[in-house]
């Protein structure tokens, strides 16, 4: 039977870079989720009879919102959900089950790298038939629908049994549990040489992995320990927990920083990485090095052939504007195109469909492929070890001999958090506001030879998306960029990305923080950080 419940509007259901986040009590507010989750139907044609997948990364209060979105998606029509058992999956892992059972899309619960537990954050995304993240035409239309929202539809059932799998039924609606791992896993053995990774792991090439405590614990159980060899005591915590065992699980050398003790240290393993919460992101580290993602991206893309899935070359490559000129260079000698996109994954969509690019990536440690339409931290992993099985190099030599090849991007983000957000707004508006005066102004040591607020018209549907982050580009080949977070549940965070090319061999062995002093002093003068937040100095520097 279904219901529907009279509520009035939320304010505040703007998806942001990667769907709505907020602070759980904030969705536990008495029809706050129904609120959204109906906005997302409502702003959807011809679901009736359809399949949607549902899966999130098992943070606190996941079980409960997939027990309403069940109810919700039967009272709305849907025929069928598709849904992770124990109410997991990770974030490729949805954009595969979304494309392998042609779902009409399907509703990702998460909050990615953003700490959870009962007063820390959760999130909910909706992606399309391609398994991407909704496109800003859609997300707009939910936004638009949530400010005028009167009523959301709900049917009556008990709640359903996640944890085990199987095909059930509850008012006329399919309901499928399925292992959140099997198909996913299936899915990498088609792209990777997996005999070539397992006999290098059983050779003595050691991986050691961090899960984070979040959704890629079962998976790296499965793909990296079970299938490939790898030592199940170099894989650490590899079970997922509703707050992540209290850490974030954002794969940085802040929050990784055990995985990254362990690789700068004596004896330390060939080969670390680990994912975040969603386990669409990754982060790479070689023995004694760690590679940018940024970097990693040109890395991956160079060599990329070497895998199976992608020996016939790569279409085009496509990276997020902040991302470092890296992958540009690669691009460039394979003659393939190079797209710039906003940040965010759901701009790579369109490219990817139409064939224009074949491997994407975000400096924010995201890297993926046309395989599905999310960035996937298990699948850069696996491209890694793909290369380095093939290659018999070391990280070391691998990342070195590309600097030789392609010159060094210097590179580094600087993020200063829990900003007033008046004043974050007021120092964009201001840097926007002198931006033609610029060009042919010296800052410190630098030149200004260009500046302009980032619009991108996407080149398959003609959308434009304007003020997409402030970009300041110097002679000699330099640039500053300067955007807002769009990820974040509290105040505003300001994150300056700075990046110096340097083509000489000699000279690949400076540290990149004082490689990039220069930049470091512009981006305060230009914005003058200080006057606008009150702060000398970044919260995090990655
Ligand atoms: C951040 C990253 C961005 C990524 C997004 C979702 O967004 O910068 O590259 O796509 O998380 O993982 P931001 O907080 O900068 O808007
Ligand atoms: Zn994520």
């Amino acid at each position: 039977m279904t219901r529907t419940v009279a509520i009035s509007p939320f304010p505040d259901q703007k998806p942001g870079t990667s769907g709505l986040r907020k602070k759980v009590p904030l969705f536990q507010t008495p029809g706050y989720t129904e609120a959204f989750i109906q906005s997302i139907f409502d702003s959807l044609e011809g679901m009736e009879g359809e399949s949607l997948v549902i899966g999130g990364d098992g943070r606190f209060y996941n079980r409960d919102v997939i027990q309403i979105a069940i109810r919700m998606a039967a009272a709305n029509g849907f025929g069928r959900v598709v849904i992770g058992k124990g109410g997991i999956l990770s974030t490729p892992a949805a954009s595969h089950l979304i494309r392998k059972r042609q779902a009409f899309g399907g509703l990702i619960l998460s909050a990615s790298h953003n700490p959870g537990g009962p007063t820390e954050d959760f999130g909910i995304k909706y992606n399309i038939s391609n398994g991407g993240p909704a496109p800003e035409k859609i997300t707009d239309a939910i936004y638009a629908r949530s400010r005028t929202i009167d009523r959301y539809l709900i049917a009556e059932f008990d709640d359903v049994d996640l944890d085990k799998i199987g095909d059930f039924e509850a008012d006329g609606m399919a309901i499928e549990v399925v292992d959140p791992v099997a198909e996913y896993a299936e899915l990498m053995e088609t792209l990777f040489d997996f005999d070539a990774i397992r006999a290098h792991v059983a050779g003595g090439f050691r991986v050691a992995f961090d899960a984070m405590h979040a959704v890629t614990g079962p998976y790296a159980r499965e793909i990296l320990v079970r299938r490939l060899g790898v030592d199940p005591a170099l894989v650490i915590n590899a079970f997922p927990l509703e707050d992540f065992g209290g850490h974030h699980p954002d794969p940085n050398l802040v929050h990784a920083k055990q995985l990254y003790d362990q690789m700068m240290g004596p004896d330390a393993p060939d080969f670390g990485a680990a994912s975040d919460g969603d386990g669409d992101r990754n982060l790479v580290i070689g023995r004694g090095i760690f590679v940018t993602p940024s970097d990693s991206l040109a890395i991956l893309a160079a060599n990329a052939h070497l895998a199976p899935g992608y020996k016939a070359g790569l279409k085009g490559i496509a990276r997020s504007m902040p991302t470092s000129g890296a992958a540009d260079r690669v691009a460039a000698k394979l003659g393939v195109e190079m797209h710039e996109t906003p940040t965010g994954w759901k701009f790579f969509g369109n490219l990817l469909d139409a064939g224009r690019c074949t491997i994407c990536g975000e400096e924010s440690a995201g890297a993926g492929s046309d395989h599905v339409r999310e960035k996937d931290g298990l699948w850069a992993i696996l491209l890694w070890l793909n290369i380095l099985a093939v290659r018999r190099q070391s990280v070391r030599e691998i990342v070195h001999g590309h600097w030789a090849e392609y010159g060094r991007t210097y590179y580094s983000r600087h993020d200063y958090e829990a900003l007033d957000t008046e004043s974050a707004n007021q120092l964009m508006a201001a840097l926007d506001g002198k931006l033609s005066l610029l060009p042919g102004r010296k800052v410190g040591s630098l030149t200004i030879e260009k500046a302009d607020n980032f619009a991108y018209q996407d080149p398959i549907d003609g959308s434009v998306s304007r003020n997409q982050g402030i970009r300041i580009f110097f002679e000699g080949g330099s640039r500053l960029v300067f955007r807002l977070s769009g990820t974040g549940t509290s105040g505003a965070t300001l994150r300056i990305y700075m990046e110096r090319y340097q083509p000489d061999p000699t000279r690949h062995d400076e540290e990149t923080q004082s490689v990039l002093a220069p930049l470091i002093l512009a981006a305060r003068d230009l914005a003058e950080i200080g006057k606008w937040t009150g702060r000398d100095a970044p919260t995090v520097i990655t």
